[in-house]
């Protein structure tokens, strides 16, 4: 049996999330006894020059051709940014369409209102791709280590901050260079000013608290300070210490009382996350049955994230085929606020 999709972007991700989910769809059928098929795409711009793999007759830029569309039952949102996003996604729900979404930006500030509306209307919204590209995260979080009470992440978790600090360290490059190489990589987002302000990486660490710790994280409880005034004088001078500069997102839970910070930090070199290099991500957990875990893997790119991305689309085309989609630990977000901890 074959599933449409209306995918909303064609950029970085919506493109490579496109191609997978077509180089795949034989593996997915077999898997979920679905086999998608990308029925339209969202863009801007018409005329843009995309990958000879994207089929143009496909593509539109009126999202209502595919949210208006009753055959197109899963929306996969790779636009970026609060609107029109959000919108879109909210007019996907209330359509009774599930929604796969890239969007940390969208989950972080909006999360809760749109996990509800989900909620009420009995489909799923899910986001792995949100944080950490490639590397599950919010999976094993959500469910694996829910045996445990979590007390500690901490890592980093943005890939572009993290190229530009490698290249800094490693082969001296100016910041303003190292940005412009991580933005034609494609690890950016589209103001990059949130990934070197931090905001980014804050954004990523309130959707894993909320999740890790069963709160109610909001941005404006996590505490962030960015990379921009990091020099390539700092960079050499951590390394006559021995250390690496990272932008380090931490969260702590003690006893209810939260701590989430974003900064810049020394890493000593014998430290693991030292040799978390270029767009490379990863994130110790502690669980109190668990110990302690790392995840590591590509946070940021074109197929590292549609990796994430069409992995949650067999997720769902799953939950379709059992009849269980709309999945309740999406209430987590509904549970209440704990306050945060001094700052
Ligand atoms: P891009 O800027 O590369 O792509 C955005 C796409 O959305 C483009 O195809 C663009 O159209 C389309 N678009 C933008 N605005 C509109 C609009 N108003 N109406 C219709 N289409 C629109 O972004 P990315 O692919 O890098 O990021 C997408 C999302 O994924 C973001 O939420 C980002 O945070 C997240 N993400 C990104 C990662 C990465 O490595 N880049 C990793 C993990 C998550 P057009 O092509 O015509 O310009
Ligand atoms: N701009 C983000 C980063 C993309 O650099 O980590 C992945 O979320």
């Amino acid at each position: 049996m074959t599933i449409a999709l209306g995918v909303l972007g064609c950029g970085t991700v919506g493109q490579g999330t496109v191609l997978l989910a077509h180089r795949r769809a034989e593996k997915i059928q077999h898997l979920t006894g679905f086999r998608p098929y990308v029925k339209r795409i969202l863009v801007r711009d018409l005329e843009k020059t995309r990958s000879p793999e994207i089929d143009r007759s496909k593509l539109t830029n009126q999202a209502y051709d595919i949210l208006d569309d009753p055959e197109i039952q899963v929306i996969v949102e790779t636009i970026g940014g609060i609107e029109p996003a959000r919108t879109y996604i909210l007019e996907a729900l209330r359509r009774g369409k599930h929604v796969v979404t890239a969007n940390k930006d969208l989950i972080a500030l909006y999360g809760t209102e749109i996990l509800k509306v989900a909620n009420d209307v009995g489909v799923e919204v899910l986001y792995e791709a949100a944080v950490g590209g490639a590397i599950p995260l919010v999976g094993p979080l959500q469910e694996n280590l829910t045996a445990n009470e979590v007390t500690d992440l901490k890592g980093i978790i943005n890939g572009t901050t993290n190229f530009i600090l490698t290249q800094m360290s490693e082969t001296g490059a100016e910041f303003a260079d190292a940005l412009a190489e991580a933005q034609a990589l494609g690890y950016a987002e589209a103001d990059p000013s949130s990934d070197i302000d931090g905001l980014d990486a804050a954004r990523k660490l309130t959707i894993l608290a909320s999740i890790a710790f069963h709160a109610r994280v909001e941005l404006a409880d996590v505490q962030v300070e960015g990379i921009r005034h990091i020099t390539a004088r700092d960079v050499q001078y951590a390394r006559e210490l021995g250390c690496v500069v990272k932008l380090l997102a931490s969260g702590t839970d003690r006893n209810g009382r939260l701590s989430l910070r974003v900064r810049p930090t020394l890493i000593p070199l014998a430290h693991p996350l030292a040799h978390v290099s270029n767009s490379y991500n990863a994130l110790f957990v502690r669980g109190d049955a668990a110990g302690d875990l790392m995840f590591f893997g590509r946070g940021a790119g074109s197929m590292p994230t549609a990796s994430a991305v069409v992995g949650d689309i067999i997720s769902l085309l799953r939950n379709i085929r059992l009849g269980v989609a709309g999945s309740p630990e999406n209430r987590l977000y509904l549970q209440k606020r704990v306050v945060p901890d001094e700052m």
